[in-house]
C-alpha cells in the first residue's frame, strides 16, 4: 500500500495489530514513515509482525495488550511513551464479534464484545490522549463498522458496541480539552479476508 502523506517522526499505536485490518493499518502507517507500537495478546504474533514492519525501516515496539485489562492499557501507554517519548496517532482497532441469536447470547459473551470493542477503546484513548493534548496535536481513530448505524440480526452485542463507538467518538470530540487529540471514527465494510468472525 502506498501513501502520499508523510508521517516521518510520528509515532502511532495500533491496537490489535497481530493480523487482519490492524496489521494492514500498522503496515500502512510504517510505510508512510511512522514508528509504530503494535499490540496483541499473543507475543508470537507480535514478533512476526515486528519483523515484517522492520523491513520498512521503521522502529517498532511490540506490547502485549489485552484491552479488557485496565492495567494492560496503562502499561501499554507507559511503555509507548517511555520508548518513543510521545504518541501522535492512536488507532483503536482491537475488536471481536460473537455471532449468535439474541435470545441465546450469554451474559459473558455480551461483556466480552462490549468490553473489547467499546470499553477498551475508550480507556486506550483516555490513557494516550493526555500526551496528545499536552503536545497540542494528536489523532485518535476508532475503527467502526457499518453497524455503527445499521443493525443486523445475530450480532446484537457487536451492533451495540459499534453504535457505542459512534457516540463515544462524538462525545470525546465534543470535549474542548480533547480537541487537540482530534478523535475520528472510520467505518469499514465487511472484509471477508481479514476475519472469520467479524
Ligand atoms: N473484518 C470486517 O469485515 C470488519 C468490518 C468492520 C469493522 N471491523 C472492525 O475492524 C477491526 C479489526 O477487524 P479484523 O477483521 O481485522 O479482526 P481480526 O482479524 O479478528 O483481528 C482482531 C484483532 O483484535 C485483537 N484483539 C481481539 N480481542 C482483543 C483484546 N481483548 N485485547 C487486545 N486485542 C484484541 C486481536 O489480537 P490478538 O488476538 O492477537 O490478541 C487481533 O489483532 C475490529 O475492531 C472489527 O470490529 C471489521
Amino acid at each position: 500500500m502506498s501513501f502520499s502523506i508523510d508521517l516521518t517522526d510520528k509515532v502511532a499505536v495500533v491496537t490489535g495489530s497481530s493480523r487482519g485490518i490492524g496489521r494492514a493499518i500498522a503496515r500502512a502507517l510504517a510505510g508512510a514513515g511512522a514508528d509504530v507500537v503494535i499490540t496483541s495478546r499473543n507475543p508470537d504474533s507480535l514478533q512476526r509482525v515486528k519483523e515484517d514492519l522492520e523491513t520498512l525501516g521503521r522502529r517498532v515496539l511490540p506490547v502485549q495488550l489485552d484491552v479488557r485489562k485496565r492495567n494492560d492499557i496503562i502499561d501499554m501507554a507507559e511503555a509507548a511513551l517511555d520508548h518513543f517519548g510521545h504518541v501522535d496517532i492512536l488507532v483503536n482497532n482491537a475488536g471481536m464479534n460473537i455471532r449468535t441469536p439474541a435470545l441465546k447470547l450469554e451474559w459473558e459473551e455480551w461483556d466480552a464484545v462490549l468490553e473489547t470493542n467499546l470499553k477498551g477503546a475508550f480507556f486506550c484513548a483516555q490513557a494516550i490522549a493526555p500526551n496528545m493534548i499536552q503536545r497540542g496535536w494528536g489523532r485518535i481513530i476508532n475503527i467502526g463498522s457499518a453497524t455503527c448505524v445499521n443493525a443486523f440480526p445475530d450480532i446484537t452485542a457487536y451492533c451495540a458496541s459499534r453504535g457505542g463507538t459512534l457516540q463515544m467518538t462524538k462525545s470525546i470530540a465534543a470535549v474542548k480539552a480533547t480537541a487537540a487529540a482530534r478523535p475520528a471514527r472510520v467505518s469499514t465494510s465487511w472484509c471477508t479476508q481479514a476475519s472469520s468472525n467479524t
